[in-house]
């Protein structure tokens, strides 16, 4: 039996992990622990809550408006010590986080091999998204199991001269955890009035922190104001960065809810009655285009190219003009509009989880 390790902390990483714990813990080849950095804190516990996961490990570590290095150096330390009493076989950490990277390397520290979900995304671009385009690459450096999402990602690390045995086209896990979700029965808190249509927006990003974000805020409260069939609904990030720009310049803009951050279900029933999603998010890049829904990613770039070639998502960077622009259009232009709503997602099929299971459960024997 294997003991395999899955270290998270974010919202993201813990709704991508979730279905690879669920199936980790249901195959008896494994002994299923978990970790939580706990790097946010009520956001990753309301992931908790819905995928009913009781982290073996949780390092509560978040601090209100933590710096990197602070965050960095606190997951470090403390996986270190989780790994140092667990003595895993396998480390899985998913994606691009502080806890990723950290996760990643403590367990390197410690030869122990890494199996990264989610890997090979990349922009290109070190700055872009910050921190996350490095953290992601060091992670590969590290890894032993490479756990690709498309074949793109997988032409990535090619690229990087990882070795073809190493990587594995598995699918994202989002996919998984988003069919787990709406096939379970919940009753939803959102009421919306149905004789509008909803733009779903979510925006979060370090390097957009400033200006950027002040010419989102302001490109948002030009939509609302343009549009009176519309109402713009933004599940607020709780990155006191996020706050409080975004409640100055949109806190009194009629038709325009800002709200708490929502638990998954209840985020995925208003993503599938949005018309449109305005984002800069990585794992609505990914959903959106699952449920059928345009995107806007309010991005200079995208690690995701495969939703942008498929035609559900576009890029509109944060300048003002051009993401009011871009929403017009889809707007008022019903044919732009169905183009995009039409694509097929590249994103999987959601068995990638179990596809983890499979290539893990191989280098077991
Ligand atoms: C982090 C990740 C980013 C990921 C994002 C997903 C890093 C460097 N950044 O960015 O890659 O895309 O999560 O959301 O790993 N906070 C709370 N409660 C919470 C969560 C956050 O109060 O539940 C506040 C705290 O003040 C915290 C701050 O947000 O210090 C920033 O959290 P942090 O994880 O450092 O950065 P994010 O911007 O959330
Ligand atoms: N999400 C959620 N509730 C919200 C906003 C987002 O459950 O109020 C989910 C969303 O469905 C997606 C993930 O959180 O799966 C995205 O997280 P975030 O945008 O914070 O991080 P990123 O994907 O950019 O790393």
């Amino acid at each position: 039996m294997a003991r395999i390790l899955m270290i998270f902390g974010t919202r993201p990483e813990a709704i991508k992990m979730a279905p690879v714990v669920h199936q980790l813990a249901a195959d008896d080849r494994f002994e299923a622990v978990t970790c939580v950095t706990a790097q946010h804190r009520e956001m990753l516990d309301q992931v908790l809550d819905w995928f009913d996961i009781a982290p073996d490990y949780d390092l509560d570590l978040m601090r209100p408006n933590q710096t990197l290095a602070g965050v960095t150096a606190r997951a470090l330390t403390g996986i270190s010590q989780v790994i140092e009493e667990v003595q895993p076989d396998t480390v899985l950490v998913q994606g691009d986080t502080a806890t990723a990277m950290t996760g990643a390397m403590a367990a390197f520290y410690q030869r122990v091999p890494v199996g990264h979900v989610e890997a090979g995304l990349r922009t290109g671009d070190i700055y872009n998204p910050f921190p996350e385009e490095v953290n992601r690459r060091l992670i590969s450096v590290m890894g032993t199991f490479h756990f690709a999402p498309t074949a793109t990602a997988r032409h990535a690390l090619l690229n990087e001269g990882h070795a073809a045995g190493n990587i594995h086209v598995t699918g994202n896990t989002v996919i998984d955890a988003l069919h787990w979700t709406v096939a379970k029965d919940h009753p939803l808190s959102l009421e919306l009035p149905e004789d509008q249509r909803i733009i779903l927006v979510t925006a979060h990003r370090r390097e957009s922190f400033g200006q950027d974000f002040e010419s989102i805020c302001l490109a948002l409260k030009q939509i609302a104001e343009r549009f009176e069939d519309v109402r713009l609904v933004y599940p607020v990030h709780l990155n006191p960065n996020v706050q409080e720009p975004v409640h100055r310049i949109l806190g009194d803009v009629n038709r325009v809810d800002l709200i708490q951050p929502l638990p998954y279900p209840d985020f995925a029933h208003l993503m599938n009655r949005a018309a449109l999603v305005i984002t800069d998010s990585g794992g609505l890049q990914e959903e959106a285009p699952a449920l059928g829904k345009p995107v806007l990613v309010m991005r200079r770039t995208t690690e995701r190219p495969e939703a942008v070639e498929a035609g559900v998502a576009r890029l509109v960077g944060t300048d003002a003009q051009q993401i009011v622009g871009a929403a017009a259009e889809l707007l008022t232009n019903s044919a732009a509009y169905n183009a995009m709503a039409t694509a097929v997602s590249p994103f999987g099929d959601g068995r990638a989880a179990e596809r983890i299971a499979g290539v893990l459960a191989a280098g077991l024997s």
